[in-house]
């Protein structure tokens, strides 16, 4: 589609980091942002919605069949995300309305954080600092506060791909960890570089030290890591989530934790978000939480932001949307 730009109205639903509003703007089109510092509500949404041509949305955002059957003049919707679980994709393909995603720009960073709660869960930090806030720092113990070693331990990936290998190269440089995984297809580039062995997933679940889950969320994998398959999992075991909180039922994970089925946690997402500051999880000597910070750095959201802005561009200036969820959006006529 080629346009005035200065006729196609962009909505931004947060204030992002980086130089995507800027470039937008640039660019000529007329650019609105949601002014206030929390997500929109549904209702605020469609009203917004229903007066753009083209919006920049977040995960907190509810992009579903209503929103998107009522905002009528909606060209495109570019995420600030890798995922895009709160995007009802199969309607906005109905629709022929394209969606836009920011893959990549947050490899590092979030198998970072996959990569500190793990140490942080096997030395038990998180619980350490909380307790000398507490002033129970009482005397050096032989006995206790004792956590696990990594060294050539074995890691699972659930879902290898940009963010998985980054997660298993740290792993495997850091701590030559051997590198299994479990994926839909077999990633060669891992299988090259790092050795890593595709498996299926009960093999995953029983062989790993470590298991990192780095899949996107969808109806096969809500849920996956629930009292059958922590059962599955090594009594020495450490489950990380940076991915998405529904893809593991907290309750069995508290229950897993707490009947030492599994050794410890280290979450970057919960569920919902965010979780209740009385949640045993935050109190467990073996876990540590952190509040979906996998892609908060300078460099990763300023990527996001600008991958985000350029899909809209590129979309309105040459018809092309360089990362794009549902090519058939492209080819629904609509009138
Ligand atoms: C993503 O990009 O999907 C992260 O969860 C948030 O940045």
């Amino acid at each position: 589609m080629t346009k005035d730009s200065k006729q196609i109205k962009v909505f931004v639903t947060r204030d992002i980091p980086g130089g995507g509003i800027d470039l937008l703007r640039n660019e000529g089109f007329d650019v609105s942002v949601w002014p206030e510092d929390r997500p929109m509500k549904p209702e605020e949404l469609i009203n917004a919605g229903k007066k753009a041509n083209a919006m920049l949305t977040l995960l907190t955002d509810s992009i579903d069949k209503n929103f998107l059957n009522e905002c009528k003049d909606l060209h495109i919707i570019s995420q600030f995300a890798v995922g895009y679980d709160n995007i009802d994709i199969a309607e906005a393909t109905r629709l022929g309305i394209p969606i836009g995603y920011a893959p990549g720009a947050m490899s590092d960073a979030t198998a970072d954080t996959a990569f500190g709660l793990m140490i942080a869960v096997s030395r038990k930090m998180f619980y350490m600092h909380n307790r000398i806030s507490r002033g129970e720092w009482t005397f050096f113990r032989p006995k206790a506060n004792l956590g696990i070693e990594l060294k050539n331990k074995v890691l699972g990936i659930v879902g290898l791909g940009r963010i998985g290998l980054q997660m298993a190269s740290r792993c495997k440089g850091a701590y030559n960890m051997e590198i299994i995984y479990h994926n839909r297809k077999s990633n060669p580039q891992a299988e090259k570089i790092l050795n890593a062995r595709l498996v299926s997933f009960d093999e995953l679940l029983s062989s790993s030290d470590v298991v990192s889950v780095h899949c996107a969320l969808n109806e096969q994998t809500k849920g996956m890591f629930n009292r059958t398959t922590f059962s599955k999992m090594k009594p020495t075991s450490i489950f990380i989530n940076t991915a998405r909180g529904a893809i593991h039922n907290e309750e069995d994970l508290i229950d897993a934790l707490n009947s030492e089925v599994i050794w410890g946690a280290g979450l970057d997402v919960t569920n919902p978000e965010p979780m209740s500051a009385t949640n045993p999880l935050l109190f467990m000597p073996n876990v540590a939480i952190l509040p979906h910070i996998g892609s908060a750095t300078i460099e990763a959201r300023g990527e996001m932001s600008r991958l985000a802005a350029v899909n809209i561009v590129e979309f309105y200036k040459r018809g092309k949307i360089p990362n794009l969820v549902n090519s058939g959006a492209l080819s629904v006529h609509r009138s």
